[in-house]
């Protein structure tokens, strides 16, 4: 189970973006986070898997506290995440295999025999058998997609985490993510959370949706709850209409950091990626 508590973050005095959110997500459930670009979705989920620190507030993973655990304990928490991020975050210069593997032989001290199993098996869960000798480049997005969340879920997170998997895809690449999000979260029996402004696949994946306003979550319902709110701006939002509660001068600007987290490949994998069998 996953608790937030009062949780406070802002990037300098005039930029608040979390005002005391609080929120909790039980074990096994799907839940999807709404809410307009720059409302710190995305800031939101880097404070759950501990890439940045809160000002204040506590992120209670399992009864642990993110905020106040050692360097240690933080990495083993960490481990319970999968991630799929924004952009799909792939090493260009790296092939679908050696991108899957990549926790694993960082993490892990499984043997490639062990790896290459587990890749192959992620790979057939998002429904792209026999992919390993591809480049991102040879990807539709839709497929990189896919490999991010074969990579998500390469280490057995109990947690999957997704920021915006259906941006940028058509409709029909967006429901196949939509499914593989709801096959894992039944199959795997992972706990979800999922970011998006795409209601069509709000409705679908979510048990609960909240929607984050202003730092703050504003509303807390099943999508049935949604659909049937009377709560002006979360209509507005659901609706995409320009004109309500929302103004435009409330609007904190569009994100310029899409949430890509860049680190360089480190160098064991490229030794050990030298060794890869074909
Ligand atoms: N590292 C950072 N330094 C400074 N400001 C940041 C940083 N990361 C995010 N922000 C700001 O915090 C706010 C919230 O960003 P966030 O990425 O969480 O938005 P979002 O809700 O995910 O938006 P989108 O739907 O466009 O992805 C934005 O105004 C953004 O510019
Ligand atoms: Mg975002």
């Amino acid at each position: 189970m996953i608790e937030i508590r009062n949780l406070v973050k802002s990037f300098g005095p005039q930029k608040p973006v979390l005002r005391g959110v609080n929120l909790v997500i039980r074990t096994g459930e799907s839940v999807v986070i709404i809410g307009r670009s720059g409302c710190g979705k995305s800031v939101m989920l880097k404070l759950i898997t501990a890439l940045m620190p809160p000002d204040s507030g506590q992120v209670l993973i399992d009864g642990e506290d993110l905020v106040t655990l050692q360097e240690q304990d933080v990495y083993r928490v960490r481990q319970k995440f999968g991630v799929l991020f924004q952009s799909a975050a792939l090493f260009d210069s790296m092939t679908v295999y050696e991108n899957i593997a990549l926790g694993l032989w960082e993490h892990t001290t499984k043997s490639e025999e062990e790896i290459s199993r587990i890749v192959a098996e992620k790979l057939a869960l998002v429904d792209l058998p026999g992919t390993e000798n591809l480049k991102p480049a040879e990807l539709s997005g839709g497929m990189k997609k896919r490999v991010g969340l074969a990579r998500a879920i390469a280490m057995s997170p109990e947690y999957v985490l997704y920021d915006e998997p259906t941006t940028g895809l058509d409709p029909i690449n967006a429901d196949v993510i939509n499914n593989l999000i709801i096959r894992l979260n039944e199959r795997l029996k992972v706990t979800t959370i999922v970011v998006t402004h795409d209601m069509t696949s709000a409705y679908k994946i979510a048990d609960r949706i909240v929607m984050l306003h202003r730092g703050v979550i504003i509303f807390d319902g099943t999508p049935d709850q949604v659909r049937n709110t009377t709560d002006e701006v979360v209509r507005q939002f659901i609706e995409g209409r320009a004109e309500g509660p929302i103004k435009q001068t409330a609007v904190v600007a569009a994100n310029p950091d899409p949430g890509i987290i860049r680190h360089p490949v480190p160098k064991r994998v490229k030794l050990r990626s030298k060794v890869m069998p074909e």
